[in-house]
């Protein structure tokens, strides 16, 4: 059962370090996979014919069910634009290596963490790869489980040809050879078996056990290497980021991090190419110190295809039910044009910027006093509103005169519509047909009522991109980025 609890939100941004009451259900689990580990590992040394029946797991997944397809997948963590930049990443990747793609689900935020990768110090692979598990079959139990590919449209990708996708719930009921009920969330509890399939399921596309053949767990990661792209003879040459000389003496730290080409390494050739499926670990990377923490896959000179896939994926849109929410609140609701605050102000590292913060939207604000008032202003934050009092939101408040506020909440009618239409539209189904024996779809469009996902963190950056008269974000909260690139690429007007 513990494989199921799930881990408890964190308000800390990626990368700093969890607490450790987070921890210790960890710790747990990676002492139980690594007993198991071991014992497979002891297994797999005796003579096969004493003992090679007994170390399968019984109804182990049989890749030929998978009509010789080959996938790829990867462990999303943290908040919901770091997952989507993950997402991106593993679109590029897939494409590179010619694997279908099983699009995961939007994991809660902060449910998983990676930890600091300039630090070196995250969760390896087969650790993330595991609690990802673990909190979507949470997702699954609790019927909350919404696909990537329901928040985000991937059709205009998948219709070029330019990557080939499959829903990690259809992919599942294959590769698990899950056949009954999978999809009706809330029975699950009832079916011990098929939870405990489940179980064994994950910890196969973990990568602990199984064959290489059926799947190439890449235990590479942020610590060891840079993924690289057709980007000259720099194959195999150290990072020029290094762990300095400090870390090393006070943490212990040796890694050593290589520049690797991806296709090179896991592509056509390589001991990885064969196996039906390719599971990665995190997919994050960011530029750090004139380098790139993971992923440095910007350009493909001699790759016309993964060039123009580069291209399309700076900016995916938000599913036409979630763009037509954000509208008709901009247009039908706030109506004159407006400004937007987004204002982070209780997650990590931005509790100790308010000032700032606060400072950049009254000059914004202050500059549009010239022009007619009352001056509309959206507000997206996480500060609740019983605590604008004695902020700068609570001055706004007051003075009803010049300014007039709106802001939306997760009890809005507008946001439980939105987030029925998503589940109803259901596009993340949509992907993904492999030649199978069961119609493992047919299974899942039974009828039983899922929980609603939480939408209103995508509705929010809806109406913001459509803030004529401005937009006014918080430093470095990627939920701002995703906004001005929105913005950037009209959005709203589409
Ligand atoms: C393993 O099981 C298969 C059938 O289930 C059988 O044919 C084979 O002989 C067994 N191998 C050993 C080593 O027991
Ligand atoms: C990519 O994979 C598809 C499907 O497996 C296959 O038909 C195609 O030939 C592959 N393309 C290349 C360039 O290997
Ligand atoms: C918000 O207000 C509640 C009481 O209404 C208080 O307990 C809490 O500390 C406040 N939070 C912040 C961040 O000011």
């Amino acid at each position: 059962m513990n494989l199921l609890t799930r881990n408890r939100p964190t308000a800390r941004p990626w990368p700093t370090r969890k607490q450790p009451s987070y921890r210790s259900p960890l710790i747990y689990l990676t002492l139980l996979f690594s007993l198991l580990f071991f014992f497979s590992y002891f297994f797999s040394l005796t003579p096969n014919s004493l003992l090679s029946n007994k170390t399968s797991i019984s109804d182990s997944p049989k890749c030929p069910s998978l009509g010789g397809g080959k996938f790829l997948w990867y462990a999303p963590h943290s908040g919901f634009s770091n997952q989507l930049s993950e997402f991106k990443n593993a679109v590029l990747m897939a494409a590179i290596l010619n694997r279908t793609l099983v699009v995961p689900p939007v994991l809660d935020h902060h449910a998983v963490a990676l930890g600091s990768c300039p630090k070196f110090r995250v969760l390896s692979a087969n650790e993330i790869r595991i609690s990802v598990w673990d909190h979507i079959v949470e997702l699954i139990r609790s019927g909350r489980y919404v696909s990537m590919a329901d928040i985000v449209d991937v059709s205009s990708l998948v219709s070029s040809s330019l990557v080939r996708v499959i829903d990690f719930r259809v992919f599942i009921s294959l590769w698990c050879n899950v056949n009954e009920d999978f999809a009706c969330y809330n029975e699950l509890d009832k079916h011990a078996s098929l939870l405990e399939r489940l179980k064994q399921c994950g910890s196969l596309l973990s990568g602990l056990n199984g064959d290489v053949k059926c799947l190439y767990a890449v235990n590479e990661d942020c610590r060891t290497t840079v993924w690289t792209y057709q980007s000259g003879n720099l194959d195999g040459a150290l990072d020029s980021f290094q762990p300095d000389e400090q870390l090393k003496k006070k943490k212990k730290i040796s890694y050593v991090r290589k520049r690797r080409d991806v296709y090179n390494t896991l592509g056509p050739g390589s001991e990885a190419e064969s196996a039906t499926v390719l599971a990665f670990g995190s997919l994050f990377t960011l530029p750090y110190k004139r380098s790139e923490l993971y992923i440095d896959i910007h350009d493909a000179p001699r790759d016309q295809g993964i060039k123009t896939l580069i291209e399309k994926i700076e900016f995916l849109p938000f599913a036409p039910e979630i763009l037509s929410a954000g509208k008709k609140f901009a247009y039908g609701t706030i109506k004159t044009p407006f400004l937007c605050a987004q204002l982070r102000l209780l997650d990590g590292q931005f509790k100790n910027h308010w000032k700032a913060t606060f400072l950049k939207f009254k000059q914004t604000v202050d500059a549009l006093m010239q022009g007619p008032l009352p001056i509309h202003i959206f507000v997206m934050t996480d500060l609740p509103k019983n605590n604008w009092t004695g902020s700068y939101l609570g001055e706004l408040v007051r003075d009803s005169r010049q300014f007039k506020l709106f802001f939306l909440k997760e009890r809005d009618e507008l946001i439980i519509q939105t987030a029925k239409r998503i589940v109803d539209a259901g596009h993340g189904l949509k992907f993904g047909t492999v030649p199978k024996k069961h119609d493992g779809t047919g299974q899942i469009e039974k009828d039983c009522p899922p929980g609603l996902p939480d939408v209103l963190l995508y509705i929010e950056q809806t109406v913001c991109s459509c803030a004529s008269l401005g937009f006014v974000g918080t430093a470095g909260s990627t939920i701002a980025d995703i906004i001005e690139s929105m913005r950037k690429f009209g959005a709203c007007s589409s």
